[in-house]
């Protein structure tokens, strides 16, 4: 069962056929055509795309050009969902033209991003027209991308709503409120892991977790009882313990994942030990 795979609902998913540049390929029916896409192997360059968020489309890279009716329309691929015989290219010349003026753009709004200028390179632009981005308050130093994922995974996931957009139009930037540290950051890093071009730096040390990119807010790490190394924000951790159902034993609260799993497994196999000496001394019964 590869595509015919058994959704949440408990009812299979099924499957439809989608052209992607000539090449018949399987998918989801309702799939989002840029994961199908990329699964198949065709390049699509994509910033904003996290299949954990509502797709929104917001950096517009993915443009593709769908084929539909014998009409032909652009449209990014990841807010398209598939459809049998659903139809897309992914390198005309409008969509190159287009994808090029994007990453010409991008290196002006993130020159420092590493990240930007391999991916235009990839696709032949090293090169911008457009003025670069100089705003010595960008708490990201010129590798932000604007995208927002950071900001929406703070807010839509973690609830913590620590990040934001600050100032409008060329002036925006993403930051906390007047740059400064905020208590509402619980050091999750999410933010930092959904980033795309890696300009949020956050730093783990001295049993400290340093959000350098969100004012130096600080948070502490919470201990493992048993190694003693520091594996996690204390309150991060103390929400998620708060709502695991049923509650987490309290022997197992203070320690880090693998001291969990090796306390646990160790508890399982001495139980099975026992089971089976018992079993050996049980008596057969006739
Ligand atoms: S910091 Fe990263 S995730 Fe946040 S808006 Fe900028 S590029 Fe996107
Ligand atoms: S990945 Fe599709 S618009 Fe950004």
């Amino acid at each position: 069962m590869t595509h015919e795979e058994i959704g949440l609902s408990g009812t299979p998913k099924k499957s439809v056929t989608i052209v992607i540049d000539g090449r018949k390929c399987r998918a989801d029916e309702g799939e989002i055509v840029l994961s199908a896409a990329l699964r198949e192997g065709a390049a699509i360059p994509h910033l904003c795309y996290e299949a954990s968020l509502d797709p929104y489309g917001a950096c517009r890279l993915c443009m593709v050009e769908v084929c539909h009716n014998g009409k032909t329309s652009m449209v990014t691929a990841c807010t398209l969902h598939a459809t049998e015989g659903l139809e897309i290219r992914t390198d005309t010349p409008e969509i190159v033209k287009y994808r090029n003026v994007l990453f010409e753009l991008y290196l002006a709004e993130a020159p420092k991003s590493d990240v930007i200028k391999e991916m235009a390179a990839r696709y032949g632009v090293t090169r911008t027209r457009f003025l670069k981005k100089i705003d010595t308050d960008d708490p990201l130093g010129g590798s932000c991308v604007l995208c927002g994922l950071c900001v929406r995974v703070c807010n839509e996931i973690m609830g913590a709503g620590a990040i934001g957009f600050v100032n409008r139009g060329p002036y925006t930037v993403v930051g906390t409120p007047f740059f400064e540290a905020n208590t509402d950051c619980i050091g999750c890093g999410a933010c930092a892991n959904v980033c795309p071009t890696h300009a949020i730096r956050i730093e783990d040390r001295d049993g400290e977790r340093v959000m350098h990119s969100w004012g130096g807010g600080r948070v502490r790490l919470a201990q493992c009882g048993v190694c003693g190394k520091y594996y996690a924000p204390g309150a991060l951790t103390a929400a998620t313990l708060a709502r695991l159902l049923p509650p987490l034993r309290d022997d197992l609260a203070g320690l880090c994942p693998a001291c969990r799993a090796k306390r646990i497994a160790d508890e399982e196999i001495r139980v099975n030990m026992r089971g089976g000496a018992d079993h050996h001394v049980r008596p057969r019964r006739s």
